[in-house]
């Protein structure tokens, strides 16, 4: 996500009052900072008493990430010989027993090591850390300031407590994006590689009639929150939130538990998944002060005034574009949700809802619009509903407000009649012993040796002992293919990356994988999380991750927090100094190209469950003090050719890859939410056809016949294409296209009302056979046709227009 869209995002889509909210917080937020004092050797009494000296004194719970030998290197940070990744609060002075106040060693634990401060760096990827916290409850009496690519990780198995004192000043016990004089310190759209897990934000010393905020998470893709509670004060007047996030472009949370508040979480931000809440005893559970769309699944909210409000601006000026939820409950709620939408609120689309099995317990209003209950609840389930533009049967646009026909759910997909979800595995029943370190069995993670055969045995050997693999941080070169057994169990630190270089993955009509899971025809089950697939230089023949493996819909294999990046950081040989944009010149710097593919799902996979997954060809350089923009070429980005399919596709993003983004043929039975793309930047100077000729075996797009008499830019990426497959549905989807030649006029209906939808004719194909091909809250920036079928416009973007994109609330294709 371009910087620039940040100003624009909140401009255009906060509305008036979460504006001034923010800058409130702004400024309360300066304030409070520069009276903060950290003193370490204060005591405080334990606010509450035995709950927490019970914690701080239990007995030690191991944790393997605690235990294990600490050898993770920064493989390009200018000290890696010095540079500590793994950092141990308690080794930085924090005490964890309840009365000392931690607040300044937890600070020096984060910020050792020359790290990237928020207010002097704008990203970095050479000082990655991961802030450990064993067991314990921590006194906090100022924010805990996050640092760039930090991952906050506590104990899951005696999940350690952040206890913020009575005096407690800061917007947040962490502060994931603190603000300055000229703003949050890191562009929210930029804050990549970050997750916080398995700790528990005590709010509850603090008067309820003080604000207070237990996480500030503005925040981009490839990031995380992960098993955290957030305790508040339920009192009446309580002025506690929990999580607070007001911009950026997401991004993904699970497993959190909310008790009180004012509001449980306050989310602004473009796009986000989100998975597994529970809220109790809020005023409101969830208030979305503003967003293009939003995926909720597996809610729970209970004895709440209001579950979800999305009123945020009135019906004159809504500032919420859409919410997908399904598969979730209300339980003793007055109202499930608030919201400004009605048939001449504007912007027209904006208050898109889709609701999809939705259990109702004792909650009496399901949807209360402007005019008061739209829908009335009691003890129920709501199958489908929803409000908005639709695009059914014939195509004719419809403006609805009224049940549905909820999306047919293969059960392979299914579990109890909600969508099979599993959380990231953290192996915290394994004992030590269970794990091989690639670092100990030989792999250097330097970035300069090649450990391409180091890898492989100690995978292969590993799988054989059913041993867990854990990478050590660190960059792993390898000029061939790395293969996963099936039987794998492979977990990173602080996103670990194998980087393909060299000859092997040069050749653009021969691509090779990087990283193969499984060969076709083996079965059995990979889990794979927390690292990344990267490639060095001039790599146009790579397939950063082939997955071949076929798994059971009943025990599928998965891929947590996985990503690709191509480009854009050190080490990578595709930077500033190698690859500046160059939109005067139709040139194509063989240089720069820099991979085949992305992802392949081959024809053999099948069973296999993504989460939180980014595949990215950098837009900008992130080592760059002005985060400028580069031009990197790559050709595909995923493709998904499983015939069997049953893939789910949780809080997945593919973006600035040349001929698509996200590419479905002859596959089945997929579930998508949210998806989210972008167009890369540099088209249509090159178009979409040249760096990347046709390759056959591959159904590329031919946008040579396809686009014969199509006016306006066609050859372009595709953001989303669906051929000849059945079961493809999506619960959400952001495609995105800002730029033409690295100018964003063809988007920007802001400034120039009127003239968005001009950065691609078409960005969203169904093509041949389309069985249940369906969307949900379809969202699409710059391109005139919203969804194209077999060549043909089923919807112009500017009958469609939100708070930025445009939207449909509810697409069938047949
Ligand atoms: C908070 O209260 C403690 C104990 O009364 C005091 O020592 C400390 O200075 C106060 N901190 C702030 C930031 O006001
Ligand atoms: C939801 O989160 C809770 C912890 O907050 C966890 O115990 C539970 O297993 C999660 N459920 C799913 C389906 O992920
Ligand atoms: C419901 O929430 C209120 C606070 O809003 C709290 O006082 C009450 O105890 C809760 N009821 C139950 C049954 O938890
Ligand atoms: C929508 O709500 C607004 C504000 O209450 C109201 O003025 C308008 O008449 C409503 N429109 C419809 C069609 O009910
Ligand atoms: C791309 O933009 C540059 C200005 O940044 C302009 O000079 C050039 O002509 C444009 N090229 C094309 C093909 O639109
Ligand atoms: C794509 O660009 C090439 C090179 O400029 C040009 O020959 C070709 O006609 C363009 N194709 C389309 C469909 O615009
Ligand atoms: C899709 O199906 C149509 C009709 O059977 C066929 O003509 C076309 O080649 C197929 N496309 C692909 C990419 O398989």
């Amino acid at each position: 996500m371009p910087l620039l869209h940040l100003a624009i995002a909140l401009l255009s889509a906060i509305s008036p009052v979460a504006a001034a909210q923010v800058s409130i917080f702004q400024v309360s937020s300066v304030v409070s900072s520069a009276a903060s004092s950290f003193a370490p050797a204060v005591i405080y009494a334990s606010p509450t008493g035995s709950a927490s000296s019970a914690l701080a004194t239990a007995a030690p719970s191991p944790y393997w990430l605690e235990s294990i030998t600490h050898q993770g290197i920064s493989a390009f940070n200018s000290d890696p010989a010095s540079y500590q990744v793994f950092r141990n609060v308690k080794s930085f002075g924090a005490k964890g027993d309840g009365s000392t106040d931690d607040t300044a060693a937890i600070q020096a634990a984060m910020s050792a090591g020359g790290r990237c401060v928020p207010g002097s760096c704008q990203s970095s990827t050479t000082t990655p850390a991961i802030v450990y916290f064993p067991a314990g409850t921590y006194i906090i009496s100022s924010s805990i300031i996050d640092y760039y690519y930090t991952q906050i990780i506590g104990n899951p198995n005696n999940m350690p407590v952040l206890k913020a004192t009575p005096n407690f000043s800061g917007f947040g016990v962490i502060d994931g994006d603190q603000y300055g004089a000229n703003g949050l310190k890191f562009g929210a759209t930029n804050v990549f590689f970050r997750q916080i897990r398995n700790l528990v934000f005590d709010l509850t010393a603090i008067p309820s009639s003080s604000s207070a905020t237990g996480l500030h998470w503005p925040t981009a893709q490839a990031t995380s929150l992960q098993n955290c509670v957030f305790k508040m004060s339920d009192a009446p007047g309580t002025q506690h939130q929990g999580l607070f996030i007001e911009g950026g472009s997401g991004g993904f949370m699970n497993d959190l538990v909310f008790y009180g508040g004012l509001n449980g979480v306050v989310f602004g931000n473009q796009q986000f998944t989100v998975r597994n809440l529970t809220f109790y005893n809020a005023v409101t559970a969830i208030d979305q002060i503003w967003d293009w769309g939003w995926t909720y699944t597996g809610i729970s909210i209970n004895n709440c005034t209001t579950g979800l409000n999305m009123a945020g601006g009135g019906t004159t000026g809504q500032s919420t574009g859409s919410v997908t939820f399904l598969d979730s409950s209300f339980t003793n709620t007055k109202v499930a949700i608030a919201t400004a939408h009605n048939a001449s609120s504007f912007p027209a689309t904006a208050g898109s809802l889709i609701l999809d099995n939705i259990v109702l317990t004792n909650t009496p209003v399901v949807v209360q619009g402007p005019q008061g209950t739209v829908l009335k609840g009691g003890s129920l389930t709501i199958s489908g509903w929803g409000e908005g533009h639709e695009y059914t049967a014939n195509y004719q646009k419809k403006n609805f407000q009224s049940s549905i026909t909820k999306f047919s759910r293969p059960s392979s997909l299914t579990k109890n009649g909600q969508y099979y979800a599993r959380s990231k595995p953290q192996y915290q029943a394994s004992p030590l012993s269970q794990f091989v370190s690639v670092r100990t069995a030989g792999a250097k993670g330097d970035g300069l040796t090649d450990d391409t055969a180091a890898i492989n045995s100690v995978l292969k050997s590993a799988a054989a002992a059913s041993k867990i693999v854990f990478f050590d941080a660190g960059t792993y070169k390898v000029t061939s293919t790395i293969t996963i057994p099936p039987g794998s169990k492979v977990v990173g630190e602080s996103f670990s990356v194998i980087m393909g270089a060299g000859s092997f993955f040069s050749s653009i009509t021969s691509p090779q994988p990087v990283v193969a899971v499984g060969a076709a025809g083996q079965s059995g089950v990979v889990e794979w999380s927390d690292m990344i697939v990267s490639t060095q230089g001039a790599t146009a023949g790579a397939i950063l991750i082939q997955w071949n493996l076929a798994s059971t819909s009943s025990s599928p294999s998965g891929m947590w927090d996985v990503h690709t990046r191509i480009g854009g950081f050190a080490g990578s040989n595709l930077q500033l100094a190698q690859c500046p944009t160059t939109p005067s010149s139709a040139a194509v710097n063989q240089n720069c190209v820099a991979a085949f593919m992305s992802m392949y799902i081959a024809p053999s996979a099948t069973g296999l469950y993504m989460e939180n997954n980014w595949l990215w060809t950098a837009d900008h350089d992130m080592e760059d003090p002005s985060v400028t923009q580069i031009t990197v070429y790559t050709g595909r980005g995923l493709y998904c050719a499983s015939t069997s399919g049953t893939i789910w596709m949780v809080g997945t993003a593919v973006e600035h890859h040349a001929l698509y983004q996200y590419q479905f043929v002859k596959t089945k039975n997929i579930y998508a939410g949210q998806i989210q793309t972008e167009t890369a930047y540099w088209q249509p100077n090159p178009n979409a056809s040249v760096v990347f000729p046709i390759a056959s075996g591959w159904n590329d797009p031919n946008f040579a016949t396809s686009c014969a008499g199509v006016a306006g830019q066609c050859n372009m990426g595709w953001g989303l294409r669906v051929v000849n497959s059945s079961s493809i549905l999506v619960y959400g989807a952001g495609l995105y296209s800002f730029f033409n030649n690295y100018s964003v006029a063809c988007s920007n209906s802001v400034v120039s009302p009127g003239n968005g939808g001009a950065c691609q004719t078409r960005i969203f194909s169904v093509e041949g056979t389309a069985t249940n091909v369906d969307v949900y809250n379809l969202n699409t920036v710059g391109a005139t046709q919203m969804v194209t079928r077999d060549g043909k416009q089923v919807a112009l973007f500017s009958d469609n227009a939100n708070v930025y994109p445009d939207t449909i609330a509810y697409y069938k294709s047949s």
